[in-house]
């Protein structure tokens, strides 16, 4: 009896140090990348806002305290699902300036200059601001003022530095190239230090133009005469008359299945909801999962699904308004069945010997992603960005913010790879008002038709399998929201014909995986940064469960 207590005891010990808990709350929870965003959405939660007026107020004070992703000058996507069961899926994602031309970013040698990842021609007509108040206007509920007020007062009022923003900043090199970011965001070479704080009074008065005009003062009127003067001072291509026609699209989000779960996320121009329903259709079937999370023959198996897809991706997809994405093909369940049995479970299959399929076609670096659930049951997952850190290094001389270099998420060349390594061709080639294709891959699951989860990272090409493995996390598993995201993770994109592995597999893995053919890299640290909430239990026993990947210094925090 003695000894069965002091088993019990020692197991009890030892499975509470082995779990890596998630943050549980009752009501709501808001997981983001930076704390004091964090913090300024659980406010508006707390004062009545619902899911979406607390996404406007955190990406508003991203916009501040997270530069290098959180922004006004970049773009992004919004997936939210009501508890009501409507939902939204909204594309503010930058646009290709009417003077953008398919081969802007070649010399006359047809060589690529570097123009679309550095200074004034990289960027795209910015979309946060309309996005949001697109969002806001359909389905927010507090006032608009109110929701922008905790970032005004953060930039106006400063907040303290932390050790990672500052480390950050200080590393930045690009935007020591551009004045006007290296005096606000380096201190003119004397950076900024944890524990000081930071004062941005531009973007404040920025902000306060949007808290009150909408974001009509972001996109007419001083702001935006200021914005396109500075483009043309610079040789960039951004109008006045650019900014006035952006317009953030809603479109209908994808909606697939995967063992009793309902899956919702992007539809192009985001790669990603495509990407992920296609590589879990096709694992599915696979039994992947009865090898155990970590083994080789499970990781195997995975980043042969994960080739094939990256092989499509590069050929069928980009902007559906400029070309025809064959979504309904590419995720059809024979195709599925195709890619299924092409893949050999004991040998990988070099990516030269794997082309991009040809689904039916009969249809009709650095980003940043937060979760939100709130009292009713409302959810929104939005994952927004300036494209690599802090964007193109520029911030426009006066209001503050930093610009995108979005510009380089198109394919610049057929086959040349892009800041993520990845390739393309007609489909993401550049045209006016185009949109360039993405990897983000904001998702909301529900089972039974009740919410289980809200997940999504920034991590450019590897976001797609990043929020794939914290789903299969879970749901094959049934890891909590932390211990899904701290799972070690690999990504494999076709080409690069490599199976890049993070820290944390064993070296007998590893050799078992270069054994089956594969070309590992290990010790990789460029993944992706994923934010989940999972539902847990039902009833009295319901609470929310928010995990922040730890490998960044985002915060988990409820009510
Ligand atoms: N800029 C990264 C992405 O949208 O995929």
């Amino acid at each position: 009896m003695k000894y069965a207590r002091y088993f019990c005891l020692v197991v009890a010990v030892v499975s509470a140090a082995q779990a890596r808990h998630p943050v549980r709350a009752r009501n709501a929870m808001v997981v983001a990348q930076e704390p004091h965003a964090t913090d300024a959405g659980v406010s508006v939660l707390k004062a009545g806002g619902n899911a979406v007026d607390a996404a406007v107020a955190v990406a508003f004070a991203l916009a501040v305290t997270h530069p290098t992703a959180g922004n006004l000058g970049g773009g992004g996507f919004l997936l939210a699902r009501m508890a009501d069961g409507r939902t939204a899926f909204i594309d503010f994602r930058e646009r290709a300036p009417e003077k953008a031309t398919r081969d802007m970013y070649l010399d006359a040698a047809g060589k690529p200059t570097g123009d679309s990842l550095q200074g004034w021609r990289a960027s795209g007509v910015p979309g946060t601001a309309r996005g949001l108040e697109m969002a806001h206007k359909k389905l927010g509920r507090r006032g608009w003022a109110e929701l922008v007020a905790p970032a005004v007062g953060l930039a106006r009022d400063g907040f303290v530095v932390s050790y990672a923003l500052a480390e950050s900043l200080r590393r930045a090199k690009r935007l020591a190239e551009f004045e006007e970011s290296r005096r606000i965001f380096q201190k003119n070479g004397a950076y900024w230090e944890a524990g000081e704080r930071f004062k941005q009074p531009e973007l404040g008065a920025t902000l306060e133009r949007i808290a009150r005009d909408g974001a009509r003062g972001f996109y007419e009127g001083p702001v935006a005469e200021r914005f396109a003067a500075a483009m043309a001072r610079h040789g960039g291509l951004i109008t006045a008359a650019d900014l006035k026609d952006y317009k953030a699209i809603e479109r209908t989000p994808l909606l697939g299945t995967y063992k009793g779960y309902q899956i919702l996320t992007a539809p192009p121009p985001s790669s990603g909801g495509v990407g992920l329903l296609q590589m879990m259709g096709v694992l599915e079937g696979l039994g992947f999962e009865k090898h155990g999370a970590g083994s080789a023959a499970a990781t195997h198996l995975v980043a042969e699904t994960m080739r094939r897809f990256y092989a499509d991706r590069s050929e069928h997809l980009g902007d559906p308004d400029f070309y025809k994405v064959p979504v309904t093909g590419l995720i059809s369940k024979s195709y599925l069945a195709r890619i299924r049995e092409s893949i050999d479970p004991h040998r990988a299959t070099p990516s030269d010997q794997w082309k991009p399929g040809s689904p039916a076609r009969e249809e009709s670096a650095e980003t940043t992603h937060f979760s939100i659930v709130d009292a009713e049951g409302n959810a929104v997952a939005l994952t927004y960005t300036l494209n690599g850190g802090y964007g193109s290094g520029v911030t426009v001389p006066g209001l503050g913010f930093l610009l995108n270099n979005e510009m380089d998420d198109f394919s610049v060349k057929p086959g040349h790879p892009n800041l993520f390594g990845l390739v393309g061709g007609e489909a993401n080639a550049i045209a006016p008002r185009k949109t360039p294709l993405s990897s983000m891959t904001p998702t909301i699951i529900t089972r039974g038709g009740e919410l289980f989860m809200v997940v999504g990272a920034p991590g450019g090409s590897r976001i797609i399998t990043g929020v794939m493995q914290v789903i299969l996390n879970a749901a094959d598993y049934g890891m909590n929201a932390q211990e899904a995201i701290d799972q070690p993770r690999f990504h494999h994109q076709w080409k690069p014909d490599k199976l890049y592995t993070e820290r944390g597999f064993s070296p007998d893995t590893i050799e078992l995986l270069r054994q089956r053919g594969h070309d590992v890299e290990t010790n990789t640290t460029g993944v992706a940064l994923v934010e989940a909430i999972i539902v847990e239990g039902r009833g009295k026993d319901r609470w929310l469960a928010g995990g922040t990947d730890r490998r960044a210094h985002g915060k988990a925090a409820g009510y």
